[in-house]
């Protein structure tokens, strides 16, 4: 008698640890709180706090004859990044520039052809003056 009410208090106590472990609300909500907690030592292992925060140090234009046009025309719409990293001739450029203008770019026609050799001038096929910035996330 006594071993029989032994294995039902096991079975019982089986019962409810196998009841909590397939629980999926319990289980869900525990991984959770364990992606959470990995989150954030990850922000405190990987980021260094003297780095700029991502988007707040842009480069600029060089300085030359088309500068003022570059910054005015250039600029609305993305950073003097995305023209550094172009090594492009002047046939390529021209296209560039036109595409730019028919994307919604102000350009003066006649002023073109000097934004266009301002730009063969500082990133022709011959430049691999682009260094990245280095930055970290907005918050950590
Ligand atoms: C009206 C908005 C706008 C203006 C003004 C503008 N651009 Fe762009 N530019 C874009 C967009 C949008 C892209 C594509 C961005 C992407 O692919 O992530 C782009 C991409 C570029 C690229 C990368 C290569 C490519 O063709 O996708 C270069 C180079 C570039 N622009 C140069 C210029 C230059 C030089 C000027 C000034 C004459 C200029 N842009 C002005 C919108 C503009």
């Amino acid at each position: 008698m006594r071993r029989g009410a032994l294995l039902a208090l096991l079975a019982f106590g089986a019962f409810v640890a196998f009841s909590f472990l397939a629980d999926p609300v319990a289980s869900a909500k525990a991984s959770k709180k364990s992606r959470k907690g990995k989150a954030k030592s990850a922000a405190v292992a990987n980021f260094d706090t003297k780095l700029p925060v991502l988007g707040t140090r842009l480069s600029e234009f060089p300085a030359g004859p088309g500068k003022a046009l570059a910054d005015q025309a250039c600029l609305n719409c993305h950073s003097a990044d995305m023209v550094w990293q172009q090594h492009l001739t002047e046939k390529q450029w021209t296209a560039n520039v036109t595409k730019m203008i028919g994307w919604g770019a102000e350009i003066p026609d006649a002023q073109k052809d000097a934004l266009v050799a301002y730009l063969v001038a500082n990133f022709g096929p011959e430049n691999t003056k682009f260094a990245p910035v280095v930055s970290r996330p907005v918050g950590r």
